[in-house]
């Protein structure tokens, strides 16, 4: 379990001679958990402290105030950062900036060398990673020669090959197109099934978090209401107030209950073909 416990936190501004340290607030006093295996979905328009809070998950940053705790290890102790880091493993938007081998296996091979796995074992681990986020390439393929989709698949393979604990996914999808984001996150739950991890998904498409098992919604900086998606999918002013946005058919959905016609909230394709055809 991760712990969050009322924590504060301002990035340091190092020109800044004067203490500006409340002003300069990023996040406010938040207080929650992630528990072993669930996936839980960070939501928030920009700015609200979403990646601020991840950062402060593994130990890059710590809290100015209150405390994040990693399976009862907390980020402040430095001893405790290495199994920290390993525990807790980030995949960013950008996967150009999270390449650091020229090939496939290279990069694959980097974060298995750095923790010290077995030499001989690590050929045996590339391959099972490159298995598992089905990426159709062989190990030495170089990296420039991946296309977006690919490239972000390397970089979930290279962080699954640690086996982390809990997997931050900051916007993973947001430099993808639509076809290649849907296999994505399938890929990911795929993985998920296999080798159960505590999914921590921050994004700006609610189409990708359906199915978490919790949201936390976040607000300049303050962690303002957390629940079942259910429970937020048909507050359309809670939502537009966090800068989301109902995907398209839940708001075709509501849209049309708020008419009287009788569809279910969850409307899918399905439905709205059926729906189509008696009314034609
Ligand atoms: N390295 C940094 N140094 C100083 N301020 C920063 C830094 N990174 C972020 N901030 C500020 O912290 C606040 C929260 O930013 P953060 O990146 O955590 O938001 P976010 O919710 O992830 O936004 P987005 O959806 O745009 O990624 C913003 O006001 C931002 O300008
Ligand atoms: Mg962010």
């Amino acid at each position: 379990m991760i712990e969050i416990q009322n924590v504060s936190f301002s990035y340091i501004d190092w020109e800044d001679e004067i203490d500006n340290e409340h002003s300069s607030r990023v996040l406010h006093h938040v207080t929650t958990s992630i528990m072993t295996n669930e996936f839980v979905a960070l939501l928030g328009r920009n700015g609200s402290g979403k990646s601020s809070l991840t950062r402060l998950l593994n130990g890059i940053e710590l809290p100015s105030e209150g405390a994040v705790q990693v399976e009862a290890q907390t980020t402040r102790n430095s001893h405790n950062i290495p199994s920290i880091r390993r525990a807790v493993q980030i995949v960013f938007q950008n996967p150009e900036n999270q390449q650091v081998g020229l090939t496939v296996g290279e990069d694959i091979a980097f974060g298995l060398s750095n923790i010290g796995y077995p030499h001989e074992q690590i050929q045996e681990r590339i391959a099972w990673a490159i298995d598992i986020v089905g990426l159709d390439a062989d190990v030495d393929r170089p990296v420039t020669r991946l296309s977006g989709g690919e490239q972000q698949k390397l970089a979930l393979a290279s962080v699954l090959a640690l086996s982390p604990r809990y997997l931050i996914l900051d916007e993973a999808t947001s430099m993808l197109d639509p076809v290649a984001r849907k296999q994505f996150v399938q890929t990911l739950h795929e993985a998920r099934k296999k080798h159960p991890f505590a999914l921590i998904y921050i994004t700006h498409h609610l189409e990708e978090v359906l199915e978490a098992d919790r949201w936390i919604l976040f607000r300049n900086g303050h962690l303002y209401q957390e629940g079942l998606p259910e429970q937020f999918l048909s507050d359309k002013t809670l939502l537009q107030e966090c800068g989301l946005e109902l995907p398209y058919l839940r708001s075709l959905g509501l849209t049309l209950r708020d008419r009287g016609i009788p569809v279910s909230t969850s409307l899918d394709v399905e439905e709205l073909r059926e729906l189509l055809c008696r009314f034609n």
